[in-house]
């Protein structure tokens, strides 16, 4: 039986039709990749990620894009992973893992991933890799964003974000042609709650004492390639694409 929200193809505009089927085919030629983008707070990985992902037509799953739409939503996982959102800290390691382990059987995820923000601790990335050799797959490369704590702060009160997009700007590295508006649909940008100075401290903190031990996890594997994230963004766009060709 067809669901009420079922889409009925006429309705679809030609052009649109044929832009879906364009991609499809050129997604056709790509190889599989599952990807984990891993680094500090402000360290480039929702920059590079919508590149990576139309490069490879992979899906761009942000565990904190998905919380802070529950937060918003105010769902019961949202309700619970407020609190510590706020502060900078981590959110208990099985919401997330839920999260990821619904959102990697998505079709869209079909020919691969890009987690960005998860793994967080070593036991995410033991989950992970769990389900993923369930469905006999596993992590092809984990792309570490090596940058200098001092670095982070302008990077991340300068920020910018178009939050259904998520795209992102910068009011000095990458500004919007308009102050305050996406270039793409003319919408108000917007700022993180959990950008300011005093919780990148925390986030910080959290990162060096929960996130860097999966760097070294997934290092005894062989899959790590670390990136120089201090340079110009176009740079490291650069550096991206010749580790995920090699
Ligand atoms: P999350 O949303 O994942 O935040 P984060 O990891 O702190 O990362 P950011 O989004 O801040 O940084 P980014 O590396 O994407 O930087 P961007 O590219 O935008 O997590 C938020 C919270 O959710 C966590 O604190 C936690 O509470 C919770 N959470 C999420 N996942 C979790 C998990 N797995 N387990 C438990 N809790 C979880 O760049 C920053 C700025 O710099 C931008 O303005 C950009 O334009 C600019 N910029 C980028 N690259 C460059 C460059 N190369 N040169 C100059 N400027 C640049």
């Amino acid at each position: 039986m067809a669901s009420s929200s079922a889409v009925d193809l006429a309705d679809i505009p030609s052009v649109d039709l044929m832009t879906e089927l364009l991609r499809r085919m050129k997604c056709s030629t790509k190889p599989d990749k599952r990807l984990i983008l891993i680094g500090p707070p402000g360290s480039g990985k929702g920059t590079q990620s919508p590149i990576i992902k139309d490069d490879y037509c992979l899906c761009h799953l942000a565990t904190g894009d998905m919380l802070r739409a529950s937060v918003a939503a105010k769902t019961p996982l949202g309700i619970k992973a407020k609190e510590a959102m706020d502060k900078g800290e981590l959110v208990s390691d099985d919401l997330v893992v839920g999260i990821i382990d619904e959102a990697i059987k998505k079709p869209s995820c079909q020919k691969g991933f890009i987690l960005d923000g998860f793994p967080r601790t070593v036991v995410q990335a033991e989950k992970l890799d769990e389900m993923l050799e369930k469905q006999g797959t596993k992590i092809d490369k984990v792309l570490n964003f090596a940058i200098d704590d001092a670095i982070l702060e302008e990077r991340i009160t300068g920020r910018w974000i178009h939050p259904s997009s998520g795209r992102t700007y910068h009011t000095k590295f990458a500004p919007p042609k308009v102050p305050g508006v996406d270039d793409v649909t003319g919408e108000p940008l917007i700022q993180r709650k959990d950008d300011t100075a005093a919780v990148l401290k925390s986030r910080l903190e959290a990162f060096h004492r929960q996130t860097e031990p999966v760097i070294d996890y997934y290092g005894k594997k062989g899959v790590v390639a670390h990136l120089h994230a201090d340079k110009p963004p176009k740079e490291v766009t650069n550096e991206v694409q010749k580790v995920l060709s090699s």
